[in-house]
């Protein structure tokens, strides 16, 4: 049986990091390490949906990965490809729509082909959400919602909510919890505006070795913040924290 955690958070935002170092210390190519990263991430997801988490947002690839040698670069849009292709069915078995965020303008053809079809596939579906972040930065997010955001107001006047609206993930509450793993502390350019007041948590733990049970401790973690989106402790009411991003946007629009 699922063992119950609350307060769950209602989405969880992960940068699955350490690929390289993990294949390193085996004595294997960095992209054994990815391989095995993804065999990782489908677990980790199952998990996520045993224990009802409504929305998951994966950082699969930054706009600043693309520094990296073009071998690997080559070899991580390959292996998008052939996941998606593979899993995509999984996903959709278990009512998850599946969405993309970051600018497809650079990914080669078939990856966005790729894209598209399993956006359309899963696009009906209502069980929970999984956002898979590709040539995603945050600053570009900002940026394209600046330009959008200016184009709808061209008398100049940009408030946080009309610029919200224009990022990616506006229709998701913002994230409640990050999980980084690969002993890094940093966002890595991941969702500036969306992690404003999400709870963080870092392992050491490279991502390819990142169990069910490390899952359940950053869940356990989680559990134990306490949320106060600015107030004093005693005015943070249990059904507050119960739903944190409702109580975030609450106060975003009063305050
Ligand atoms: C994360 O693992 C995967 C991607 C960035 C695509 P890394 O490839 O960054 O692994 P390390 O950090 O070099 O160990
Ligand atoms: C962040 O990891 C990006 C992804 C996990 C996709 P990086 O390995 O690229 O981050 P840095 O370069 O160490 O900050
Ligand atoms: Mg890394």
């Amino acid at each position: 049986m699922t063992e119950a955690i609350t307060p769950l958070p209602a989405h969880i935002a992960l940068i699955m990091d350490g690929n390289g170092r993990w294949a390193k210390r085996r004595g294997l190519p960095r992209n054994a390490g990815h391989q095995a990263g993804l065999k990782t991430l489908r677990q980790i997801l199952r998990v996520a949906h045993d224990h009802d988490i409504a929305c998951v947002t994966v950082f699969a690839f930054s706009s600043e990965n693309w520094r990296r040698p073009q071998h690997e670069v080559s070899l991580l849009m390959d292996l998008l490809v052939r996941g998606l292709r593979k899993h995509v069915s999984e996903l959709h078995a278990r009512n998850v729509r599946v969405r993309f965020i970051g600018n497809r303008a650079r990914l080669p053809t078939e990856l966005c082909a790729q894209l598209r079809h399993s956006e359309e596939l899963t696009a009906g579906n209502a069980g929970s959400m999984l956002n898979v972040a590709i040539d995603y930065g945050g600053q570009w997010d900002l940026a394209q919602a600046a330009t959008a955001a200016a184009r709808e107001h061209p008398q100049g006047l940009v408030d946080e909510h009309s610029l919200r609206r224009h990022l990616s993930l506006a229709d998701c509450p913002d994230p409640d919890l990050l999980i980084r793993t690969g002993g890094e502390q940093r966002l890595s350019n991941f969702l500036l505006w969306q992690l404003a007041y999400t709870e963080l948590y870092f392992t050491d733990v490279f991502w390819p070795d990142f169990s069910s049970q490390d899952f359940l401790a950053a869940l356990h973690s989680y559990q134990q913040r306490d949320r106060r989106f600015g107030k004093v402790e005693d005015m943070v009411k249990d059904e507050d924290n119960q739903d944190a991003s409702a109580a975030y946007s609450v106060l975003t629009s009063s305050a």
